[in-house]
């Protein structure tokens, strides 16, 4: 079978990765950058992104989906039909002008873009791992399909960051990021959130640009929806994931689901208030933003979490701004360093605590979970 020459039309994660690292290696010898170089920007650039995941993948794969089976092969069947081949890849449409981009601006859209493709490679090797070492056919599909698109996803932000001269060498990121074991039941909880909130990040951004044209700054912001349609898909099949155990959402766990609720949400409010010069140039009070994305999610996790938090709550705001100034005082300390820096950041490091614990103890909004958690995207 002929190799594709672009990740966006890759049938499998492994593919796309091999048409990215050939595309990458050209562009090195082009520009005459070299391996160490590339190798310096992505170890650089992993310290601060998201983390690497791995599992009990034989508890993955004793996974039975019979409980869910008419809403599993109904899935499987949108996502082999794969809606988006092609898709992820510059067409005319795609004019950049990273020159005339403020350099601050540059920056903030920079870390933002190598934070979302480290994201979405994070997903790939996850998903890849578990099609590579399963053996249950119903498992192995899906992850192979998911993974496909997390790989796609993946180069094609590559591609954008390429243009601004910088390039995360996937392969070395495989081989060399940390891994954070995850017990199989934390990986459905934090991937089932990471991928429903995904939906909602890109979809508010894509709406609120069609409302706003003058505010997309950059092209890729253009190819959100379809991107969020994947995220969405991935999301429905951890919800049938969950699905095929009551236990999982019940019991004990029901303060796990809190947990990562709680961690998922403040998480992405205090990476959000990082980038102020990113999200005014789309229009965006980050504020706002927030707050619709939590809405947006919390609606949607209704079809498999027995309650939502009350982001409306008095203590739930207050607490998110502690949460961030600690986080700031914290990465002052750091970097100031000494005795005074380490007292400092200890202090920080015990504010950020007092916050989370105040934003845990918020009571839940209680929830009817439906018989069958299938959603359209709807947003
Ligand atoms: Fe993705
Ligand atoms: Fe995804």
């Amino acid at each position: 079978m002929n190799k594709p020459q672009h990740s966006a039309f890759a049938e499998t994660a492994e593919d796309a990765i091999a048409a990215q690292d050939a595309t990458a290696k050209a562009e090195d010898l082009r520009l005459g950058i070299t391996s160490e170089e590339a190798t310096q920007v992505a170890m650089q650039n992993t310290l601060l992104t998201p983390r690497f995941y791995t599992t009990d993948f034989e508890e993955m794969d004793a996974i039975d989906v019979t409980p869910v089976r008419e809403d599993w092969d109904k899935l499987i069947g949108q996502m082999k039909s794969d809606p988006n081949k092609g898709h992820f890849k510059k067409n005319d449409d795609w004019v950049v002008d990273w020159e005339g981009m403020d350099p601050a601006l540059r920056a903030e859209f920079i870390d933002f873009l190598i934070s979302s493709c480290t994201a979405e490679f994070s997903g790939c090797v996850l998903y890849k791992e578990m099609k590579r070492r399963g053996s249950n056919e119903d498992i192995t599909t899906l992850f192979q399909l998911m993974a496909r698109d997390e790989a796609r996803h993946a180069g094609f932000i590559n591609d954008a960051l390429r243009e601004a001269g910088i390039r995360v060498n996937l392969g070395f990121l495989t081989q060399q990021k940390k891994y954070t074991y995850f017990r199989p039941k934390f990986i459905y909880y934090a991937t089932y959130l990471s991928e429903k909130i995904g939906y909602a990040r890109y979809i508010t951004i894509f709406r609120h640009l069609e409302k706003h044209p003058e505010h997309q700054f950059h092209p890729i912001f253009g190819w959100f929806r379809e991107w969020c349609n994947d995220e969405f898909s991935h999301g429905e099949a951890f919800a049938l994931l969950l699905k095929t155990d009551p236990k999982l959402t019940s019991g004990i766990n029901r303060y796990w689901i809190k947990f990562f609720l709680t961690a998922v949400y403040s998480t992405m409010w205090v990476r959000d208030h990082q980038r102020p010069l990113f999200h005014e140039a789309l229009g965006v009070d980050t504020t706002w933003y927030g707050q619709e994305v939590f809405a947006k999610t919390s609606e949607i996790s209704k079809q498999v979490f027995p309650f939502t938090l009350d982001i409306d709550h008095p203590r739930w705001r207050p607490n998110l701004d502690r949460m961030e100034a600690a986080s700031r005082q914290v990465a002052a300390a750091k970097k100031r360093g000494g005795i005074e820096g380490f007292v400092s950041r200890v202090a920080g490091m015990a504010k950020a605590t007092f916050a989370f614990v105040s934003l845990y103890t918020i009571p839940v909004v209680p929830n009817e979970v439906p018989e069958s958690p299938r959603m359209e995207p709807a947003y």
